[in-house]
């Protein structure tokens, strides 16, 4: 008897512009564009593995070993119906085509790091429930088509289809077919950009980011200015630095934009506090190192960005990489972990070793 299963691993994405504001909760759509990095295959990932047999009695999810309900009309439900859908179109076309789209399915997925740590796991999450059932069902969709369903799972995921620099479409249609993820610029056109992720809690955060920005939705003003002047512009120029491999404004945009979206978390009515002491002592750091840089003829030399947690990702050249963690280290000789997603750094290789 044939088996139909696939796994398929997706990573992590950090993004530059921040997405924050669905127009449209049960669609997931965006009140403004963002953009983002795709972490490299090796490092934070989920990797999810889908099974669909005539046996089994119904769809079932397990995340990190544990059973999850998939709740009707839940996220997972929809993403999992839209799957079918596709698969129908491909049985209907081909009805020679095992009827796959009719077999429940299983779907079990790991992450490799901390759940719900402002570390986007249910960025990698939906997108490599999306990809292996894309990969079961043998779907001829492109990742943008694919980003369309996944977006309905979590934001964020739709970006974390494709590698390198990511931009998620706002798009402008009702029905969000036109609210899709694109890629900007694949990683090979810039290897020398490396990112470095200091992990300062690995606790579950304390709003949810699906809550936290309807609250900020429905309360602050700032988001208004933002979502109309100010990330429109950013995208533009972002995009146009990450062409140019400009890191001195990719920098500067890309922790403006990380103050920004921290900012309309605090004009959130009750505020909202992702960044902690530690946090904002990196955030220092990374300001004092750029300032010395610049005071001494040089440029910008690293840029932080934080999601709705308070671990720092730190953006930055390869060459400034070890002078970087060898500053967090000094200043946080605690720390537990780090982990330079491209390769240079992690918990198990020291900063001492042989291997920059
Ligand atoms: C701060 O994608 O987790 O990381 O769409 O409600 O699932 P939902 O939200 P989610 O929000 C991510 C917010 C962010 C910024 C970003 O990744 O762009």
């Amino acid at each position: 008897m044939a088996v139909y299963q696939a796994t398929v691993s997706a990573p992590v994405n950090i993004a530059c512009i921040k997405y924050w504001g669905k127009r449209d909760t049960k669609l997931i759509l965006p009140t403004n564009s963002s953009l983002s990095v795709t972490l490299d295959q090796d490092n934070l990932k989920s990797t999810t593995t889908s099974r669909a047999d005539p046996s089994f009695d119904r769809d079932r999810l397990w995340l990190n070993g544990h059973e999850e309900e998939i709740k009707d009309g839940g996220r997972t439900a929809t993403c999992i119906a839209e799957m079918k859908r596709l698969r129908r179109e491909v049985e209907e076309k081909d009805p020679k085509q095992p009827k796959l789209s009719s077999y429940p399915v299983h779907i079990c997925s790991h992450n490799n790091f901390p759940t719900a740590a402002g570390l986007a796991s249910s960025a990698s999450g939906f997108a490599a429930l999306v990809a292996s059932l894309a990969f079961l069902y043998a779907l001829p969709a492109s990742p943008s088509a694919l980003s369309l369903i996944a977006r309905q799972g979590s934001g964020s995921a739709c970006r974390s289809l494709f590698g390198g620099f990511v931009a998620w479409e706002m798009g402008t249609r009702a029905d969000g077919s036109d609210s899709l993820a694109v890629q900007v610029a694949p990683r090979e056109h810039w290897p020398d950009l490396h990112a470095l992720i200091c992990v300062v809690s690995d606790a579950k955060k304390g709003v949810a980011s699906t809550s936290g920005m309807q609250r900020t939705v429905e309360t602050s003003a700032l988001l208004q200015h933002r979502i109309r002047t100010v990330v429109p512009e950013r995208m533009a120029a972002i995009t146009e630095a990450i062409h140019a491999r400009d890191f001195p404004t990719f920098a500067k945009i890309t922790m403006a934009d990380s103050n920004q979206f921290h900012a309309v978390a605090l004009d959130t009515e009750p505020p909202i506090f992702y960044l902690n002491d530690v946090s904002r002592a990196i955030i220092a750091l990374v300001v004092e190192l750029n300032r010395a840089s610049v005071a001494a003829g040089g440029t910008i030399k690293a840029a932080y960005t934080y999601d709705a947690g308070p671990n720092a990702v730190i953006y930055a050249p390869a060459a400034n990489m070890r002078e970087i963690v060898e500053l967090i280290v000094g200043y946080f000789p605690q720390t537990e972990k780090f982990n330079d997603v491209f390769g240079l750094f992690s918990a198990d290789k020291p900063l001492s070793g042989n291997n920059l």
